[in-house]
């Protein structure tokens, strides 16, 4: 069984450094001025931000954890947390678009040997080049093993067969690490993970989803349709693609998570300041009891999660590896389902204004609503979770 006794808490400061409250100044002052002014823009047209992704690029508020040695930032999963919830509380459909290469690298940090990580890190350094993360299909989103992309060996190559779904960023990103079966019979140990140039013949993207929120940010489907693939490209050995896709999850959901504690962050600041100025019964709302208990829920709701976040952040960077998953999925599952109440709630603080696209909160409450889908659900979160706690790893 898996101790939850806060023990893990143990050596940890609250106080920043001087160095994380610049990092965290920067984002805020980027999403302040860059993200803010544009956010509705691309939510009613849909639109990659590529002009947001280059500015990030160049500021250093992307690609977070290519390490240093390959030039990238190289920083610590918590300092991630304060870069991820400031550009998050802008809009999180752009910060989506600007930190989802964490998700598409990450197999190639935690996983790539030294040429791989040498081939494929240093371009994402140099210019803001997107990547993405290519597991889901039509037929496998929450149940991995059912995945029915094929990689079938020919002499030098692999040739892959499939469709994926739920991308994203695939419809601008340079390549994708692809999950499929190189011995469909085997389940989940027969899956492995390649590296595919997004602009390889037989690479067809059939979509751009149409999403409910976050739709500044590009979710596609695409086709393999006998993608020939260099053995090179294989992340791992053969079978080693489960385990891959499972790690690579653990490292990011805590990033995700604190996602969402930047959106719930925005509504509460909204849904306090309307609380204080709207007026009924001769008194601001926010003096009414109802409305006020509903801001101080938000509050201590928002800096739980938030904590979580922290916590998980900090176990990965002690390189607790597999002990992280229970902590990456405590905060997964806490902050998304935290964003979806409180800006459930700001809408309802905002009443029938609250309900219209005029006022700021509508569009963090369909915004939010993804964080209980991508990257895991908030059910699957659950069913990991339980899993952690009853079942001792061996
Ligand atoms: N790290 C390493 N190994 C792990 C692991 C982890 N975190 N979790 C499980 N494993 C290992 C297990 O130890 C087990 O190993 P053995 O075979 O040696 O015993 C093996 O993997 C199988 O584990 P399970 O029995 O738990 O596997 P399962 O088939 O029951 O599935 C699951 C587990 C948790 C439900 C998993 O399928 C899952 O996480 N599903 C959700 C997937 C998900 O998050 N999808 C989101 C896609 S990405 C996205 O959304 C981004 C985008 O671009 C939109």
């Amino acid at each position: 069984m898996v101790a939850i006794d806060g023990r893990t808490a143990t050596g940890v400061s609250f106080a920043l450094t001087e160095e994380q409250n610049e990092l965290r100044r920067l984002a805020r002052t980027f999403a302040e001025r860059e993200i803010r002014p544009r956010e509705a823009e691309h939510d009613a047209e849909m639109r990659h931000p590529a002009a947001l992704v280059a500015q990030a690029h160049d500021l250093g508020l992307m690609n977070l954890h290519v390490p240093a040695e390959f030039g990238g930032l190289g920083l610590s999963a918590f300092d991630g947390m304060l870069v991820g919830e400031e550009l998050n509380w802008g809009c999180s459909g752009i910060g989506t678009s600007i930190l989802a290469n964490g998700l598409g690298a990450g197999p190639v940090i935690l996983f790539g040997s030294p040429e791989q990580k040498a081939r494929w890190l240093p371009p994402l350094a140099e210019q803001p080049i997107l990547c993405s993360f290519a597991l889901s299909e039509p037929g496998a989103g929450s149940d991995v093993a059912a995945l029915r992309s094929t990689a079938a060996r020919q002499g030098d190559e692999y040739v892959l067969n499939g469709s994926k779904t739920f991308i994203t960023n695939a419809g601008h990103a340079e390549w994708a690490v692809v999950f499929a079966k190189t011995d469909p019979a085997a389940g989940r140990r027969g899956m492995s993970a390649f590296v595919v140039e997004m602009g390889s013949p037989g690479v067809t993207i059939e979509k751009h989803l149409e999403k409910m929120g976050q739709r500044a940010t590009d979710t596609s489907a695409f086709a393999l349709h006998d993608v020939r693939v260099p053995a090179e490209n294989r992340l791992g050995e053969e079978g080693d693609g489960f385990k891959i896709a499972m790690a690579t999850l653990d490292f990011t959901r805590p990033g995700t998570a604190i996602g969402a504690v930047g959106v719930a962050q925005a509504a509460y600041e909204h849904a306090l300041a309307y609380s204080k100025e709207r007026v009924t019964f001769d008194l601001p709302i926010a003096m009414h009891q109802a409305v006020g208990f509903m801001v101080a829920d938000m509050a201590t709701e928002i800096q739980a999660a938030r904590l979580l976040c922290w916590q998980a952040a900090w176990m990965l960077d002690q390189g607790l590896g597999r002990e992280a998953t229970l902590y990456s999925s405590f905060a997964k599952r806490f902050a998304a389902d935290t964003a979806m109440k409180v800006t459930t709630d700001a809408v309802q603080v905002f009443g029938g204004y609250g309900y219209i696209k005029e006022y700021p909160v509508e569009k963090l409450m369909r915004d939010a609503k993804l964080f209980q889908i991508y990257e895991g659900t908030s059910q699957i979160q659950r069913l990991v979770i339980a899993r952690e706690i009853f079942t001792p790893k061996g």
